[in-house]
């Protein structure tokens, strides 16, 4: 495993595999993992679907500062880069790119990308901004490395439509690859966030996932269940721990993120349906969701 930091060394070094590979007749595979590290077993399911599809494996670790907010906690962001290199080795990773701030913005940008209609909702609406700093720094980085696949987590679903959207918006010639939600035994999402809970913190955080599984529950087998009344179930569960202050409460259909009428019933629904709820507990705001894909019965 090598470690990079600069980007011309990263444009280097996979240019000399491409031609490599080329020289003996065949085209090599690249997969590419996007982090801001302080890696887990979420990240690592990542790596082990990008390391099963390709022939070379580059994992990025950045935490990207134009993505947070003012308020937000990009100083005190976990970091632990020794672990993080014990994880990649472990997962069978080729390259990690490990740029500084000062390389990935050399100077404050004037370009940003965008992606509109998506991004107003969900994270968006409580994160102004983020988003774009989200498609913006993934937008640069695919630039750099230029895989054939990137992988993404749906524990960050509206993430995954957007950066799909840019994707096929920019023509973008990488395929975009979802990959399912790790979670503890107990059920929380794993998320690098998880070390600020205090201990009752930590507990009472089992409300995000008990929630959601009620919704899943109610969404798949009551039969008159509406998108109101699901929602409305959802928002009791997660106002009845006292340690929570809810966010945000969204049932919306995926990938468009659309909005759903209050009175359609679940059953109803074709496709796929986000059941996505972002709750703060203490100053730590944590997100998890349920995708569910309905047979639009009627
Ligand atoms: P980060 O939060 O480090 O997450 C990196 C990737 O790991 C994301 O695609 C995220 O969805 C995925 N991931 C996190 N927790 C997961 C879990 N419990 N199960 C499955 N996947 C999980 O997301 C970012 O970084 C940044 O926004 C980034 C895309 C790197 C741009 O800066």
């Amino acid at each position: 495993m090598i470690v990079l930091t600069e980007i011309k060394d990263v444009r280097e070094h996979l240019r000399a595999e491409r031609f490599a590979a080329a020289k003996e007749g065949r085209e090599l595979q690249i997969g590419f993992v996007p982090t801001m590290g302080y890696l887990h077993e979420g990240h690592a399911s990542l790596l082990r679907s990008a390391r099963m599809d390709n022939d070379l494996v580059v994992l990025s670790i950045f935490v990207n500062p134009i993505q947070f907010g003012p308020n937000e906690d990009f100083d005190r962001y976990p970091r632990d880069s020794d672990k993080d290199m014990a994880l990649a080795k472990r997962e069978g990773v080729d390259i990690v790119f490990l740029p500084s701030v000062d390389e990935m913005y050399p100077q404050p940008t004037k370009t940003r990308i965008l992606v509109s209609e998506l991004t107003d909702h969900l994270c968006g609406a409580t994160r102004p901004g983020h988003f774009d700093g989200v498609t913006t720094v993934v937008g640069k980085l695919l630039h750099i490395v230029a895989p054939h696949r990137a992988y993404f987590g749906q524990k960050d679903a509206q993430q995954v439509a957007v950066v799909t959207q840019m994707v096929i918006d920019l023509n973008m010639d990488v395929e975009i690859v979802p990959c399912p939600i790790v979670r503890e035994e107990d059920g929380l999402a794993l998320s690098s966030r998880n070390v600020y809970l205090t201990p009752e913190e930590r507990q009472a955080a089992l409300v995000l996932s008990r929630s959601l599984r009620q919704a899943e529950q109610m969404a798949r087998e009551r039969e008159g269940a509406t998108v109101a009344h699901i929602l409305q179930e959802l928002v009791r569960t997660i106002e009845s721990e006292p340690a929570a202050s809810l966010d945000y409460a969204e049932i919306r259909s995926f990938p468009s993120l659309a909005s759903l009428p209050g009175s359609m019933r679940a059953k109803e629904a074709e496709g796929k349906l986000l059941i996505a709820i972002a709750v703060k507990f203490g100053t730590t705001r944590l997100i998890d969701n349920v995708i569910l894909t309905m047979e639009g019965e009627k």
